[in-house]
């Protein structure tokens, strides 16, 4: 019998309190509420405190996700961590994970797919438990992606927070995830990137966020328009199947101009971005624990996750909840 895996439990978690567009202003960035919303959609961002980690943000969506799904982290047997800001060069940030839930034994990772990290994640995860080789597996997408934005370039550091979002998946006879697809083009590797790295001690090249906003833009809305499809396409579903599409929260614009060439309607569509701003990784799971909390998003609904950013990386999960 084929084995499918099953979303059993959400959690995510947001950083001290809103930092709303004015607040930019007031710290001396050279900007406005007005741009930032008209450009963007965003309004507020979360940010770490100076010592909080991808790991401690992790592990308070974990416990949640855990705690819906009915479990403790001595049940799981694979732990993966989507997040380009990890705590460390390594150990992976979900080893420091698994150490603070007080797991022993899984398999541990980092998966490192920038803003598409967690549906890259979340499909590698789905293979596992399809396999037969595990049976419960913990998702985590967690950034500090404040640590990595040059507060100078008001182009991108309005664009940018910081949070975490996990899902716990579990072996099921029922589906279950259906379907997913995922794309990558490193040809593209310069549109977005942080060109630096640790060696001889020392940060080498840039260690900041660096992107040409209009091309990840229209990069962007032409590849998630294709991957749902070819995502639905697989289990011989359209677009119009679809109950809810959580998509990555990078630009309101980006969001309605996918939506809009999919036909799907705006009511259809979680959004975060305007309490969140882009949270990378943690921007999907973080917007699907807020659906399924305050119940849109019901059992037996079809959702669509999308994801796509530096790589150029992108995919997409197709899942009945
Ligand atoms: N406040 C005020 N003015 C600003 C700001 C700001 N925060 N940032 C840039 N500007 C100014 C620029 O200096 C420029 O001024 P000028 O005309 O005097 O030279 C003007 O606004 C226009 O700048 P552009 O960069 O051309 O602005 P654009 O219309 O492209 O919007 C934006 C920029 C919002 C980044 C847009 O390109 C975009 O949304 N791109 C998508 C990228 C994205 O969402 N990335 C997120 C990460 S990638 C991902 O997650 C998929």
């Amino acid at each position: 019998m084929r084995v499918f895996s099953r979303l059993a439990g959400v959690g995510s978690y947001l950083p001290g309190s809103p930092v709303d567009n004015n607040a930019l202003v007031a710290r001396g960035i050279e900007t406005s509420d007005k741009w930032i919303v008209d450009r963007t959609g965003i309004r507020a961002r979360h940010l770490a405190a100076p010592n909080e980690t991808s790991s401690q943000m992790g592990r308070e969506a974990a416990l949640k996700a855990l705690d819906m799904a009915g479990i403790t982290a001595a049940d799981l047997d694979l732990i993966i961590v989507a997040t380009s800001t990890p705590d460390y060069v390594f150990p992976s940030t979900a080893c420091i994970l698994q150490g603070s839930l007080g797991n022993r034994g899984a398999a541990a990772f980092d998966v490192q797919a920038v803003c598409s990290g967690f549906v890259y994640a979340l499909t590698i995860a789905d293979k596992f438990i399809q396999s037969g080789s595990h049976r419960k597996a913990l998702v985590v997408g967690a950034e500090t992606f404040s640590r990595i934005l040059d507060w100078r370039d008001r182009g991108t550091c309005v664009l940018f927070g910081d949070g975490a979002g996990a899902v716990v998946l579990e072996a099921s006879e029922k589906p279950g995830i259906l379907a997913s697809a995922l794309h990558a083009d490193g040809s593209q590797a310069g549109i977005l990137s942080v060109p630096g790295q640790v060696a001889n001690g020392q940060v080498t090249g840039d260690p900041f966020l660096r992107m040409e906003g209009q091309a990840v833009f229209k990069y962007a809305v032409r590849v998630l328009t294709t991957v749902a499809r070819e995502c639905c396409e697989t289990v011989g579903l359209t677009t119009d199947d679809i109950d809810w599409l959580v998509p990555h929260q990078a630009n309101i614009r980006i969001i309605e101009a996918t939506s809009r060439k999919m036909g799907l309607s705006m009511e259809k569509v979680v959004v975060t971005l305007d309490r969140h701003g882009n949270t990378s990784a943690a921007s999907v799971p973080l917007a699907l624990d807020e659906a399924v909390r305050d119940r849109r998003i019901r059992r037996g609904q079809k959702v669509l996750l999308e994801g796509v950013g530096g790589g150029f990386a992108w995919g997409a999960l197709l899942f009945e909840f």
